[in-house]
């Protein structure tokens, strides 16, 4: 989700619709949807006032954006909202409350599923303070002066610089000042003056920082000196223990969200799959563990969370969801208890959930070895030779409306299955690093 903001005639616009172009992604021009609006009640001829009849207008009208072409009530628009008169309407029916309540959540609606730039100036603030990246696009009254006399002289309407500058000046000053989603840069939004840059300049800016974002890592990514300096000892002995191996270890991202999904048949899981991970993982262990004294704090500064066994628990939901949100590795046991060495059960539904729901890339993981090493039930390890094996990466895309509970339950198999076919030696293709599986849970199920 990426949202650009900044006062009128920043090159918001334009700048927008060849960002959405060149990175595949939906565009949605707020600005115009409101320009639209605004259109009809012009047309209308009610007046532009909080009132009872303005709200009657408004209901029933539809505002559609494809391809970049705005429609009101089916009729493209997308010419006829650009003009002086339409803008001056549109920055009086900006400031009324019935409006914003009737498109704001149209629009978050449009982005809900990702993959969109917004445009327009609230949308860092009000419509998706959520947004991965943020922009806030500026430029000097004389720079976007010149820009928008430019834009109506090829409309075929000449004005004097002069008064486009007084106009812009006054709508900068309704925009800031109004009460309702004020013109205003949004917290952690990048800023860019684009008065001495063209159109392609802008735009390889954002491209930038765009692809910046993507390979910076998140909070949850960001190591703990604790985990990095026990994980050297760590490693150490357990090489020496269980002379572990680890195969595969190029399919975890190096960046980005990623759940990691293994088997599990002993306490070692946890530190063996953390020990050959590049990548800091968080995992979930048993709420009773954070009970024990020293152990429960130690495992805690090693970023494991807690979760109850029994029955679905929202806290640690949540908790998994924050990791993949903040772009970090989570490592979840779908099997919920620890099981016999080579025996590969069930799942619980929350894995698929998650992996679902959150629609990060998930890596699965074999552990062979470690239920002959501390199995359940033994007071102390015995030296035995381990084996990590990561698969290839998998990523299940949930179909809108298709049954949920269905979709996890197909998605909880399907990484089982994987798992097992990491077992059973299927590993074939794993050392190439080849593109990611995307498979799509359908609503039949199939
Ligand atoms: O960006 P634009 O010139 O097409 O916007 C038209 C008007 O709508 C302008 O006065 C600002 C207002 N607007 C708004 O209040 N909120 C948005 N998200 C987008 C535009």
């Amino acid at each position: 989700m990426i949202t650009i903001d900044g006062p009128a005639g920043a090159g918001k616009s334009t700048a927008a619709r060849v960002l959405a172009e060149r990175l595949g992604y939906t565009l949605i021009p707020t600005g115009a949807m409101y320009r639209a609006l605004a259109l009809s009640v012009m047309r209308s001829g009610v007046p532009v006032r909080e009132s009872a009849e303005l709200l009657a207008h408004l209901a029933p009208l539809s505002i559609a954006v494809k391809a970049g072409r705005v429609s009101l009530d089916g009729e493209d628009v997308t010419e006829a909202i650009r003009s002086r008169e339409v803008a001056q309407v549109t920055s009086n029916v900006t400031t009324l409350a019935a409006v914003r309540a009737k498109v704001t959540p149209l629009q978050r609606q449009l982005a809900a599923k990702g993959g969109v730039v917004l445009e327009g100036r609230d949308t860092g603030t009000v419509v998706c303070p959520h947004a991965e990246v943020k922009f806030y696009l500026t430029a000097s009254l004389e720079a976007r002066a010149r820009r928008r006399q430019a834009e109506l002289a090829a409309a075929g309407t000449p004005v004097a610089l002069a008064e486009i500058t007084s106009e812009l000046a006054a709508r900068d000053r309704q925009d800031e000042t109004r009460e309702l989603s004020p013109l205003r840069r949004p917290p952690g939004a990048i800023e860019l003056d684009t008065s001495d840059l063209t159109v392609d300049q802008v735009v390889e800016r954002l491209l930038v920082a765009i692809e910046h974002h993507k390979n910076a890592p998140g909070p949850a990514a960001r190591w703990s000196w604790f985990y990095a300096a026990m994980k050297i000892p760590a490693v150490a002995l357990m090489r020496l223990l269980f002379r572990v191996e680890a195969i595969g270890r190029e399919h975890i991202p190096e960046h980005g969200p990623v759940l990691l999904v293994a088997n599990h048949s002993s306490v070692l899981d946890p530190p063996l799959i953390g020990g050959v991970s590049d990548r800091q993982l968080t995992y979930l262990a048993k709420a009773e563990l954070f009970e024990i004294p020293l152990f429960g704090a130690l495992i805690h500064g090693l970023k494991a969370r807690p979760t109850r066994r029994e029955g679905a628990d929202p806290g640690a939901l949540r908790t998994a969801r924050r990791v993949l949100e903040e772009r970090g590795a989570l490592l979840v046991f779908p099997e919920g208890t620890r099981g016999d060495e080579g025996d590969i059960r069930p799942a619980k539904p929350g894995a698929g959930l998650l992996a679902v729901s959150s629609g990060a890339t998930v890596v699965p993981v074999y552990v062979r070895g470690s239920g002959r090493a501390w199995p359940r039930g033994r007071r102390l390890p015995r030296p035995a030779k381990v084996t990590v094996t990561f698969g290839k990466p998998l990523r299940f895309e949930a179909e809108r409306g298709a049954d949920r509970k269905a979709q996890y339950e197909i998605a909880s198999r399907e990484m089982m299955d994987a798992i097992s076919r990491l077992r059973d030696g299927m590993i074939a293709g794993t050392a190439q690093g080849r593109p990611e599986s995307v498979r799509v849970v359908g609503r039949s199920g199939k």
